[in-house]
């Protein structure tokens, strides 16, 4: 079984769609890292993941706050961004270790600016700016047993 999806991302709406369908692959425990360059679509993934579990409000970046708490019925998701990252203190006082845990699913923009604090994900996102076009491609890997179970869903889930 293959643990990877691949997608070209010609546009914004093929970006939204991806996280609606990404949303319905989701599992209460699955911490995913979601890689790429400023404005390659990390947020935009996310509010389509998001508006697909039902949430109506306004999505952006938690740039300064850090991390954003959106609770639905399953699991209780966490949408972290670390770009501002700087105080390693703060990850412990502010409890962040205590989100990872199998009730909630976390996303992380920047996640390798949290160094070693994070846990392990399950799942990477990697989106990448399309040369010579707007678009975007997006390869999306599972790395344990619950994100390769993830992987699977995506890759069997409708277009
Ligand atoms: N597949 C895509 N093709 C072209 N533009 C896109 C695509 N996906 C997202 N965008 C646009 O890219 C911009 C930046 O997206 P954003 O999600 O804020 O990036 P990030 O969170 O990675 O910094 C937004 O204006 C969004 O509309
Ligand atoms: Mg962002």
């Amino acid at each position: 079984m293959s643990a990877v999806f691949r997608l070209g991302l010609p546009d914004e709406a093929a970006t939204l769609e991806l996280g609606a369908r990404l949303a319905g692959a989701l599992a209460p425990g699955l911490a995913i890292w979601l890689r790429g360059d400023l404005g390659a679509g990390k947020t935009t993934l996310t509010r389509g993941l998001l508006r697909e579990l039902g949430f109506t409000g306004r999505v952006k970046s938690p740039t300064y706050t850090l991390v954003e708490l959106y609770s639905f019925p399953r699991f209780n998701l966490y949408h972290f961004d670390l770009y501002r990252f700087a105080d390693p203190d703060e990850w412990e006082d502010a409890g962040f270790r205590e989100y990872f845990n199998p009730g909630s699913v976390c996303l992380v923009e920047w996640p390798d600016k949290g160094g070693g604090l994070l846990p392990a994900p399950d799942v990477v996102v990697g989106l990448d700016f399309c040369e010579g076009t707007d678009g975007r491609s997006v390869r999306i890997e599972g790395y344990t047993e619950a994100g390769t179970a993830c992987i699977a869903r995506l890759n069997a889930s409708p277009v």
